[in-house]
């Protein structure tokens, strides 16, 4: 497949090098402009590019930009076919994006099909960036973990989906994008790195009301930085997490619920 993407970061990098080594035709950019996209993420012959250069004549443009950076993105993608898929790795973070960026009670990703004109797939939204980079696997693998994939028009899932299990995953259909707020910070299959055995399980137990609460928790238990912060969310054992919630927020253990596994 021809894919732009857009975010050379911990997510857009993981992808640009993954589904380059893959066969795919890739070009990336960011907002600095091709000379300062790492010769080493161009090794399995990705090209850099500018974000016009990289939304042009492709199938899928991937989105992997702050939540706060996707409005700017909108006249790009009008300028796309209706038959190009958008899939959008982003999540909302008030403490990065802004408070009330995005409304409350809103899906992330719905809103984020409504700044950009057109739906989008929710992909790689889910796993930590380390956990991305390192822990792809051959299909049939048993220790292969499992992301949920949600669009709101078929063939851009299926499309979605494909390119999923080429980055070392087994994609779960985890239904329309107004369903997607159960793969949103502080649902069960953030960041926790689950089985296809145990994912649609989580995604089931996922509470709206009180995703928002947990996920504004965890960034209160980690205030050093923001890479730390989303690191931590991935790739910190649980019972570290529950005794940091309990110091600094005196929580109980129904809040846990989160990184229960
Ligand atoms: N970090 C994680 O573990 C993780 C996990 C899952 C999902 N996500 C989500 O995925 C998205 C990307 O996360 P990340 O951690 O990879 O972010 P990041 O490391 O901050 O990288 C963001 C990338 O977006 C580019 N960018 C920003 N505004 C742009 C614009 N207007 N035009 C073109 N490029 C632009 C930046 O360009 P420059 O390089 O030029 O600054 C950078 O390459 C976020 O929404 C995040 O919430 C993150």
């Amino acid at each position: 497949m021809k894919i732009g993407i857009i975010g050379t970061g911990n997510i857009g990098a993981s992808l640009v090098r993954k589904l380059s080594a893959a066969g795919h035709r890739v070009t990336v950019a960011n907002s600095r402009g091709p000379e300062t996209i790492e010769a080493e993420l161009l090794t399995s012959g990705a090209v850099a590019g500018t974000a016009e250069e990289a939304a042009k004549d492709v199938d899928v443009l991937v989105l992997s930009v702050p939540l706060s950076a996707i409005p700017k993105l909108a006249p790009l993608v009008a300028s796309l076919p209706e038959r190009t898929t958008v899939v959008d790795t982003s999540n909302f973070y008030p403490q990065r994006d802004g408070e009330g960026f995005v409304p409350a009670d809103t899906v992330e990703s719905v809103w984020v099909g409504e700044q950009l004109g057109r739906p989008v797939v929710k992909a790689w939204n889910c796993i930590g960036s380390a956990s991305l980079a390192s822990n792809g696997r051959p299909s049939g693998d048993p220790e292969r973990l499992a992301l949920p994939v949600a669009a709101d028009r078929e063939e851009d899932k299926k499309v979605a989906m494909e390119l999923v299990e080429a980055t070392g995953f087994t994609a779960h259909d985890a239904g329309t994008l107004a369903e997607s707020w159960r793969q949103q910070p502080g649902t069960p299959c953030y960041g926790t790195d689950l089985s296809i055995g145990a994912l649609p399980a989580a995604l089931e137990r996922a509470d709206r009301e009180n995703a928002p609460i947990r996920r504004d928790l965890v960034v209160q238990v980690f205030p050093t930085g923001w890479s730390a912060r989303s690191a931590a969310t991935s790739t910190t054992p649980v019972g570290t997490l529950r005794k940091a919630f309990r110091r600094s927020c005196g929580v109980g253990s129904e809040c846990m619920v989160t990184f229960r596994l």
